[in-house]
């Protein structure tokens, strides 16, 4: 499932997020700006505690996919650029994703691969329906969910956040 990418003239990898990922999750969590973790999680919050860190990175891949972008750093690490995540029910039939890119390198492109990336994950597993649920101040994940031809679920959503869909068949 991993994959190699050209993105801004550099090669990076998409690929499933593992257990062993933690510090280095750790590290791209902590680069985010509060601002964008509240658009994510949908609460403010300053830190990640432990157990919450564990459930990010050690994953149950039957009911559930994490897919990080990650391009080589320092002495042979490398360093996490971004995360789409999605659940799945049990029926297989509607998958919940979300998406949160590195602050400092939003508005170039990495969004929308991530998002392809799950899309086409989802697809060949057979899951008929994305949702994603926005904050309505969101104006970016709901121009990117529109221009991946998602609409509004008006029935499902509120003024606390907007529900989109689309079909994958
Ligand atoms: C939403 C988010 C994931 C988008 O990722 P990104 O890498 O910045 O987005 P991309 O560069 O791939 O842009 C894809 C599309 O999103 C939309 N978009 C992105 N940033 C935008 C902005 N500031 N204003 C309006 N539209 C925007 C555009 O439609 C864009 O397509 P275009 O470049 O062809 O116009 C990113 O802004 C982010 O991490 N936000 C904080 C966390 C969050 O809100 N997550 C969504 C919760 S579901």
């Amino acid at each position: 499932l991993a994959e190699t990418v050209q993105w801004q003239g550099q090669t990076i990898v998409l690929r499933p997020i593992r257990p062993e990922d933690g510090p280095q999750h750790l590290a791209f969590v902590e680069q985010l700006a509060p601002q964008d973790l509240r658009l994510r999680f949908f609460s403010a919050r300053r830190e990640l505690p432990k157990s919450e860190l564990a459930r990010l990175t050690q994953i149950d891949y039957a009911r559930e996919m994490a897919f990080i972008a990650v391009r080589p750093a320092d002495q042979g690490r490398e360093e996490t650029l971004g995360v789409v995540r999605a659940v799945t029910d049990p029926d297989n039939i509607e998958a919940e994703f979300a998406i949160i890119v590195r602050s400092d390198l939003k508005q170039r492109g990495l969004g929308r691969i991530l998002l392809h990336k799950m899309i086409d994950y989802l697809r060949a597993h057979g899951t008929q329906q994305l949702v994603c649920d926005v904050l309505p101040e969101n104006e970016s994940m709901r121009q990117l969910a529109r221009s991946e031809g998602m609409t509004l679920d008006r029935n499902a959503s509120s003024g606390d956040a907007l529900r989109f869909v689309r079909s994958l068949l």
